[in-house]
């Protein structure tokens, strides 16, 4: 059918970096039904390194469908009423696995991993005029050890499991979402290898004009084409072995849950790390500030591809999580909103945590974090502001960026994602941004997204996509209320902890 049933409902699997979950929206109301979420493990085995488990983000993912099933069952659903499931994912998280097994061949090596730094230091050293954006024109990317294929390059170098595979032919790598599908699909009996475009634009190795791999590019980093899954559009339907399933990296998702379809509409994330994404339709602009461009959506096979301009932040819910597990300042993340409140300010404290370098707009990878600003009166509850706070200049920073390239400034911004529910939090960003900050009171906006890609698939069709967006959608609006000369003076001696992060061993 080509309507709406009353009772469709679909799935989303929104795999992120610290988290799984699977929701479950109804297709014409884009009410959220249930859902279920499971923390993911990661570890790190040497400084700067950051890894996860495939097979456990897997039994996650089954765990959270199951659980959920459990819910629907409860609330007397019939579980057949889900007519596709989407899927998002953490980007450029890299998985290289055995085909025949069905075995990865190592862990998956997370986008925040630095153990590609030196590969990335003398990849520059050797492009003409030391220049990171030697690749940029065809990918969009600086050279960063944030991408996949200096990560794929690193297993194919360093793992020999990984070189043994490649070499007769059992090797197959892909970022999470083609890792899952893989194996929700049928695994080493048939399992669909394939990705979408918005995922695809994340490795360095695909071309976002062309829409394809790129054999240059395959060549530059010495990976064999063979072992890259297929890219296709967003929202298409995949696979069929288990469930159907259609895929957009997270940040792409949030843009779509966000009804960010028109030419200059943006919408910031707040996840491990913090992601502002801004529409500029079909054509790709390339930045000179220091942002990426990046495929943004690409809804059917027909359809035309959008592109957007990305800020990426490397850490922001990621600083508190380290304050809870490294620290041990706070026990659950949601108690830095309470302790942050009890002094209300840094008190001069500022707090750069460049734990993975710097993204953008600066693309530092040898940044680190930094602390300073400190007297015998800063107590935690400075340092947790502190740490809220640099979540906040972060995205003054990239704002600034998207305002520069546009020369259009944003007049508010759109936010989602698990920190958004802090809001102390989201009066600090209004305060520093000195625009109002809006947040939909539905934030799981990047599970949305997804839903709507695989219910609006062609052959699934029970979702409508709206290009001018959903009337109904209620928020919440934060206004800026300091003075924005204090706003300004704040954000000056962020500029000064910024540089001192940067140059920190000089
Ligand atoms: O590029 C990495 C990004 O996709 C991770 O998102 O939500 O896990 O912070 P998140």
């Amino acid at each position: 059918s080509s309507r709406p049933e009353a009772d469709s409902l679909v799935g989303a699997i929104d795999q992120g970096t610290s988290s799984t979950r699977f929701l479950v929206f109804n297709a014409k109301t884009a009410e959220l039904i249930s859902q279920h979420q499971v923390e993911i493990n990661q570890s790190f085995p040497k400084e700067g390194w950051v890894e996860e488990d495939p097979k456990e983000i897997l039994q996650s993912v089954c765990e959270c469908m199951e659980r959920t099933s459990e819910k629907l069952i409860q609330l007397n659903i019939n579980i057949s009423n889900v007519k596709a499931i989407g899927v998002t994912n953490q980007r450029e998280t890299t998985v290289v696995w055995d085909k025949e097994t069905g075995e990865p061949l190592y862990n998956a090596i997370v986008w925040l991993d630095l153990r590609t730094q030196s590969t990335v230091e003398k990849l520059i050293k050797k492009t003409p005029g030391k220049n990171k954006n030697h690749l940029k024109d065809k990918t969009g990317l600086p050279i960063s050890t944030y991408f996949s294929a200096l990560k794929l390059r690193w297993l194919m170098d360093n793992i020999e499991s990984v070189a043994e595979a490649v070499q007769t032919n059992r090797a197959v790598f892909g970022t999470v979402d083609s890792w899952l599908i893989w194996c929700l699909t049928g695994g080493k009996n048939g399992g669909v290898h394939c990705t979408d475009v918005t995922n695809a634009s994340r490795t360095m190795l695909f071309n976002i004009h062309t829409m394809q791999w790129d054999p240059e590019l395959c060549k530059y980093f010495d990976v064999p084409i063979e072992i890259l899954p297929e890219v296709r559009s967003s929202s298409e339907i995949y696979g069929y072995m288990v469930c159907n399933e259609y895929c957009l990296g997270d940040q792409s998702a949030a843009l779509v849950g966000q009804m960010c379809f028109k030419d200059g509409q943006a919408k910031n994330t707040y996840g491990t790390g913090c992601f502002m994404l801004k529409n500029t339709g079909v054509k790709p602009v390339m930045s000179d500030h220091g942002l990426l461009t990046t495929v943004a959506y690409k809804l059917g096979r027909d359809q035309p591809v959008y592109y957007a301009l990305e800020g990426s932040v490397a850490i922001a819910g990621a600083v508190v999580r380290w304050l809870k597990e490294n620290l041990g300042i706070i026990k659950s993340s949601s108690d830095i909103e309470k302790l942050a409140a009890t002094a209300g300010t840094s008190y001069g404290c500022y707090f750069v945590p460049a734990f993975s370098g710097l993204y953008a707009p600066y693309w530092e990878p040898s940044a680190r974090g930094i602390i300073c600003g400190l007297t015998q009166f800063t107590n935690s509850s400075h340092l947790a502001f502190a740490a809220l706070e640099a979540v906040c200049f972060q995205t003054r920073e990239v704002l600034d960026a998207m305002n520069q390239d546009s020369g259009v400034p944003l007049s508010q911004l759109q936010v989602d994602g698990g920190m958004t529910a802090n809001k102390l939090l989201m009066q600090l960003q209004a305060d520093i941004l000195c625009i109002p900050v809006v947040r939909p009171s539905m934030s799981e906006t990047t599970a949305l997204g997804a839903a709507m890609a695989a219910g609006a698939a062609e052959g699934v069709c029970v979702w409508t996509i709206n290009p001018d967006g959903m009337t109904s959608v209620t928020s919440e609006k934060y206004q800026p209320k300091i003075n924005p000369d204090e706003s300004e003076f704040r954000y000056t001696r962020w500029k000064k902890a910024v540089q001192k992060a940067m140059n920190w061993e000089t």
